[in-house]
C-alpha cells in the first residue's frame, strides 16, 4: 500500500487547508502519481480519476520514481497557469529518460483546449484526456500499453461522475468538496471554461446526498458543494434537457433548484457545516439568501465574483447583470443574511477599460468591502469570444498598476472587516495546526475567515467559540470560550 499524493498548487480559488492531517490510499500492481493544477474541481476530478483507476489496478504514490503512469490535472484559466504545466511537463520529461517505460497523461482543461495538438508539441505526452472522459481511462491506458498514443476529449452533456465514489486524495479528515454541477452555459467572454469543461449539468441530489451522508459517517464536518455557478443548479428528474422544458412545465415536474437543494442538505445533516461556491450574481435568487438564513448549519459566505464595477465592461464581459443589481443583491444579502462574509474576483485590464471604468470597480469595492478577494490582470485566452472580438489594448503597466491598487484597496478592506470581529465570539471549525506556530490551531469562522487560537485540549474536527482579541488584514487571533 502506497500513499496517496497530489501535488497542492494553491489557487485562490481554492480554500483548502495545506497541512495535511491524514492521507488515504488505494492499492493496486501499477503505480499513479497525479499532480493537479487550478481550481477546486480539478481537484475534485483528480479524486475521481484516483478512483476509475483504483478499480483498474493503479495504487497511487508519491514518489514520481517509482511511478508507472503520470497524471497532470490541467488549468487554461490564465495563460500562466499553462505556463507552469509545460515546465512541469518538462521535468517529467527529464524523469522519463531516467526510467522509459513511465507513461504521462494530461488531463483537464489544457488537454481539452489543445487536444491532439498536445502529442505534437509536447512529445513526452502518452494520453490526453479532457475532463468527461475520464471513465475511458482504463481503455485509452490499454492503447497506450500497446504503443499507441491516447486521445479522448469528447465533451458531454450527461456525465457527473455521480456514480464514481472520489476517494479523498490529500485530505484533512474535515473539509470535503463535493460537485453538484460541471461545465459553465454562461459565456463570460474572458472565459476559457464553457469551452475547455462544455455544457452545464447538474448531479442528481440522491447521489449528492449520499457522498455527503458517507463523508459524514467517516468523520467529515464541513461540505463545500462545488460547480462553475451553483446558482444555476437545476434537477427535473433525468427528463428532456433544461431547455427543451417551458417554465411552468418545471414548475409541475418537481424541478430541484439550488436553494432546495441547499435545504436537503442542510435537513439530512444538521451536524455539519456546508458552504457553497461559485455564485453568479445574475442566477443568484433571493430564495438561496432566505435558505442561508433558515439554517445555521449553512455558513454566512458567498463568495460572487463581480470582475469589474464598470457597466461597460460588465457588458462587454457579457455578465448579465448591471452595477446597479448588483448592489441590489449587496444590500439584500446584509438584509436578509446579516453577517454574511462576501468574497470577490476582479479582472484589471479588460479590454477597452477606461480610467473611469477602473475607478468604477474600486468605489463598488468601497460600496461592498469585501472581506478578502481573488484579483487578476487579464490574461487574453484564445478562441474566447474577447479573444476573437476584441483588442487586448490596455497595456501591461496599466494592467499592473491597476491590479495594484485593486489588491490594496482589498487590504485596507480586509483589515476593516477583521477589525468588526475584534471582541466578538465566532465558531470555528478546526481544520490544521497553524503555519506559524505549532501550538496554535488553525480553522475558519463561518464567514471563511481563518481563525488562529492556542490549542488547549481541542482537537482537529472540533467546533470551538472563540472570543476575538486579535487580528491581521487576512487572520483573526483568538482563544477558545467553549467547555
Ligand atoms: N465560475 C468560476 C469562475 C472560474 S474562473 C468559479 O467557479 O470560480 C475564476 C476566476 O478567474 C474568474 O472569476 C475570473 O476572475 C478569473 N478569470 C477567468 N478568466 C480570466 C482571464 N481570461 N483573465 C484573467 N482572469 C480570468
Ligand atoms: Fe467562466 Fe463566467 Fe462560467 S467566469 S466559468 S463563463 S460564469
Amino acid at each position: 500500500m502506497s500513499q496517496v499524493y497530489t501535488d497542492v498548487v494553491k489557487n485562490p480559488n481554492q480554500y483548502n487547508g495545506d497541512v495535511l492531517a491524514e492521507n488515504n490510499s488505494t492499492s493496486g500492481e501499477k503505480k499513479l502519481y497525479i499532480e493537479s493544477y487550478g481550481c477546486q474541481m480539478n481537484f475534485s476530478d483528480s479524486e475521481i480519476v484516483a478512483s476509475i483507476l483504483s478499480d483498474a489496478g493503479y495504487a497511487t504514490t508519491q514518489k514520481i520514481d517509482e511511478a508507472d503512469l503520470v497524471l497532470v490535472n490541467t488549468c487554461s484559466i490564465r495563460e500562466k497557469a499553462e505556463q507552469t504545466v509545460r515546465n512541469r511537463l518538462e521535468h517529467f520529461n527529464g524523469v522519463k529518460k531516467a526510467n522509459p517505460n513511465m507513461k504521462v497523461g494530461v488531463l483537464g482543461c489544457m488537454a481539452e483546449r489543445l487536444k491532439s495538438k498536445f502529442l505534437e508539441e509536447e512529445k513526452i505526452v502518452d494520453l490526453v484526456v479532457g475532463p468527461d472522459a475520464y471513465k475511458d481511462l482504463p481503455n485509452l491506458l490499454k492503447e497506450v500499453e500497446t504503443g499507441r498514443d491516447a486521445v479522448n476529449v469528447i465533451l458531454s452533456k450527461e456525465e457527473t461522475y455521480g456514480d464514481i465514489s472520489p476517494v479523498r486524495l490529500q485530505t484533512n479528515g474535515v473539509t470535503a468538496f463535493v460537485s453538484i454541477t460541471r461545465g459553465c452555459d454562461n459565456m463570460c467572454t474572458f472565459c476559457v471554461v464553457p469551452f475547455t469543461r462544455g455544457r452545464e449539468r447538474s448531479r442528481d441530489p440522491k447521489s449528492i446526498l449520499s457522498e455527503i451522508d458517507d463523508l459524514a459517517k467517516r468523520g467529515f464536518k464541513e461540505v463545500t458543494l462545488l460547480g462553475q455557478n451553483v446558482d444555476s443548479y437545476l434537477w427535473y428528474g433525468g427528463g428532456p434537457k433544461k431547455e427543451f422544458i417551458k417554465a411552468s412545465e418545471l414548475q409541475q415536474k418537481t424541478a430541484i433548484h439550488f436553494h432546495q437543494l441547499l435545504d436537503m442538505v442542510a435537513v439530512a445533516q444538521p451536524k455539519m457545516r456546508f458552504r457553497f461556491s461559485t455564485s453568479n450574481p445574475q442566477d443568484m435568487t433571493r430564495d438561496v439568501l432566505h435558505t442561508m438564513a433558515k439554517h445555521s448549519n449553512i455558513c454566512n459566505y458567498i463568495h460572487l465574483p463581480v470582475q469589474s464595477g464598470s457597466d461597460n465592461i460588465l457588458k462587454a464581459m457579457n455578465r448579465q447583470h448591471t452595477r446597479a443589481e448588483y448592489k441590489q443583491l449587496i444590500d439584500d444579502i446584509r438584509r436578509i443574511v446579516p453577517d454574511c462574509g462576501i468574497s470577490q474576483d476582479m479582472i484589471a485590464g479588460f479590454p477597452g477599460e477606461t480610467e473611469q471604468d477602473h475607478q468604477d470597480t474600486l468605489s463598488l469595492m468601497d460600496y461592498v468591502k469585501y472581506d478578502f478577494g481573488f484579483m487578476f490582470m487579464y490574461s487574453e485566452r484564445p478562441g474566447t469570444p474577447a479573444a476573437k472580438k476584441l483588442q487586448d489594448n490596455v497595456p501591461e503597466p496599466i494592467k499592473k498598476h491597476r491590479l495594484q491598487e485593486i489588491v490594496a484597496l482589498q487590504q485596507q478592506h480586509g483589515l476593516w472587516r477583521t477589525r468588526q470581529f475584534v471582541g466578538k465570539t465566532v465558531e470555528v471549525l478546526i481544520e490544521k495546526v497553524s503555519k506559524k506556530s505549532d501550538v496554535h490551531w488553525s480553522g475558519r469562522n463561518q464567514q471563511n475567515t481563518v481563525v488562529v487560537f492556542p490549542k488547549e485540549h481541542y482537537q482537529v474536527g472540533d467546533f470551538v467559540e472563540v472570543l476575538i482579541t486579535d487580528c491581521t488584514s487576512a487572520t483573526l487571533i483568538g482563544k477558545a470560550v467553549s467547555s
